[in-house]
């Protein structure tokens, strides 16, 4: 290695001080390390140094560093006038603005700045790493070090080799990375990277299957909340995040990737984006905000209270051994005898639980009167959440009977309308393909997704667990019938993820 990251005389610089840029200097300094920071408007560096130090004093009365290490940190940290006085040094972190001539502009002159050595960054989190650097005289010591915001609390750090950086400055940042208190992962230069490629999964889904009337925003959150265990829905991020970031950080991965419809932006989207309904910070989004009191909060529109209806009978589908005989133990527990008869009896209500199929396709595969037909997601445990489906043909009185019957032990229920894969298996199924698709372009290794994820994404699973607890096999089947009952190249199953259900091994097994 070229630098030595743990030596204590070690400067790094910082350019561009607005949000991102003070997180890293922050946790840089706190990390023992001395920095150089700089700003192109003028006394933004000192306000940032001003922030820094309240921060780290903040940090101190929480316990969390002491008094005396604290006042050091932001002792370590040095404001300069300009780019021009970061010749002392060994790396130089730029978090400017988003724009590449700007960018562009900034590294041409670095590069006769600093030492032939000393390693050039940039957190951009859209642009290609060797785009930015394909320009340079020194393309090979320039590499993509992206953080997440807020730095300080989120740990991930992705180190981004573009086509022409050298091993040894992805090894210099790696360990730069956990120097800075950070836990980094390395891969190679790819649109969105690693945690905003698996981003669009989530999001983006969500999005196609409200346009396509499946369900509503409140549904879906609900249902990724408590059905796959996210900390927030989909939309409820998107409110958080804003549109104006989402959107065009999809528009450009879609067109990164040359048109994959596997990123394909959505008109739900767009279409707010374009009105300016952007989320919490338009106090209108998704959801409509209660701006009275202090803190804006989501006005949510309440769940439909579960019916006192219930079946005269049921009969619950053999077709799928493992979701009916999960069903069969649930009803039993609610107080259900089951139809024993091979085919239901001519008031029954039937129930299917199909993987990746609609109802429709269930019912009408299966030879079942689709006025009856109600499907229930069994897939995930349905314990604090139940999912059911209708085919378009279910007597209401059915659904509702359906209905009352799932949440008769107090457990909420949400009833989509017909959608192969419900609403979590799709999604969840979006997530795991993109995964793979990273993992089969070498983008990074399978372990290094999962941990980019749960740490950048605060999902509960990364991809590769998802897919190894719900079943590699499942994932696939899900994709497979997406893929066909749609007939959209959107929902093809990445050939990592093929290869490994047809051997029926874990997703995480790599080649040799
Ligand atoms: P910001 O707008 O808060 O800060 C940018 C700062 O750079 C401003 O203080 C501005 O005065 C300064 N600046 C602009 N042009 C400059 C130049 N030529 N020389 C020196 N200073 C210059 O932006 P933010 O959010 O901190 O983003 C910075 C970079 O980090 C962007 O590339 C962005 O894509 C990336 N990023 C942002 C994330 C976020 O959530 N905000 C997350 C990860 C990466």
């Amino acid at each position: 290695m070229k630098l030595d990251v743990s030596r204590p005389d070690l400067v790094v610089g910082v350019i561009g001080t607005g949000a991102m840029g003070r997180g890293i200097a922050q946790v840089a300094a706190a990390g023992g390390i001395n920095v150089l920071m700089t700003d192109a408007r003028p006394g933004a560096a000192a306000e940032a140094r001003d922030f820094i130090g309240k921060m780290l004093e903040r940090a101190a009365e929480k316990g969390q560093m002491t008094k005396e290490d604290a006042a050091a940190s932001t002792g370590r940290i040095t404001i300069v006038d300009s780019h021009k006085n970061m010749q002392p040094c060994h790396v130089v972190i730029e978090a400017i603005v988003e724009n590449l001539d700007a960018k562009r502009a900034l590294f041409a002159e670095l590069e006769d700045i600093v030492t032939p050595d000393c390693i050039m960054v940039s957190n951009t989190s859209s642009m290609s790493v060797t785009t930015i650097g394909a320009k340079l005289k020194t393309p090979q010591r320039f590499a993509g070090f992206h953080f997440f915001n807020p730095v300080p609390l989120m740990k991930l750090v992705e180190v981004i080799s573009g086509l022409l950086t050298e091993e040894w400055v992805c090894d210099a940042l790696m360990a730069l990375g956990k120097r800075m208190t950070r836990e980094p992962v390395r891969l190679t230069d790819a649109p969105g990277f690693l945690v905003n490629q698996v981003g669009r999964g989530f999001s983006l889904e969500a999005c196609h299957m409200v346009q396509e009337g499946v369900s509503n925003f409140a549904d879906v959150d609900r249902v990724m909340r408590d059905v796959g265990g996210f900390r927030m829905g989909p939309f409820e991020l998107m409110e958080l995040t804003g549109l104006d970031v989402t959107q065009p950080a999809s528009v450009l991965i879609y067109n990164q990737f040359f048109q994959e419809q596997r990123y394909r932006p959505s008109l739900i989207m767009q279409s707010r984006y374009e009105a300016g309904v952007l989320g919490r910070k338009t106090k209108k989004g998704f959801y409509n905000y209660d701006t009275s009191g202090k803190d804006l909060k989501a006005i949510v529109p309440p769940e439909k209270p579960a019916p006192a209806a219930r079946p005269e009978s049921v009969w619950v589908s053999k077709a799928e051994p493992e979701g009916s005989n999960k069903l069969v133990e649930l009803l039993g527990k609610l107080g259900v005898t089951v139809e024993q008869g091979a085919q239901p009896s001519s008031k029954a209500l039937i129930l299917v639980t199909p993987i990746g199929e609609d109802a429709t396709t269930a019912a009408t595969s299966q030879g079942l009167d689709p006025k009856r037909v109600v499907a229930v997601d069994t897939l995930f445990p349905m314990v604090k959440r139940r999912t059911i489906m209708t085919t378009p043909l279910t007597d209401p009185a059915m659904r509702d009977a359906a209905h009352g019957l799932l949440a008769s032990d107090g457990v909420p229920v949400t009833v989509c309308r017909d959608s192969p894969g419900f609403i979590a298996q799709r999604i969840i199924a979006m997530i795991v393909n993109i995964g793979c698709s990273i993992a089969q372009n070498r983008t990074a290794s399978p372990a290094d997704i999962d941990k980019a994820v749960t740490l950048g994404l605060n999902y509960p699973n990364g991809p590769f667990k998802f897919a190894d607890v719900l079943g590699v096999k499942n994932i696939h089947r899900i994709l497979d019938t997406m893929n066909k009952t749609y007939a959209d190249p959107r929902y093809r199953p990445n050939i990592w993820l093929t290869r490994r259900a047809k051997l029926g091994v874990s997703v995480l097994t790599e080649e040799t």
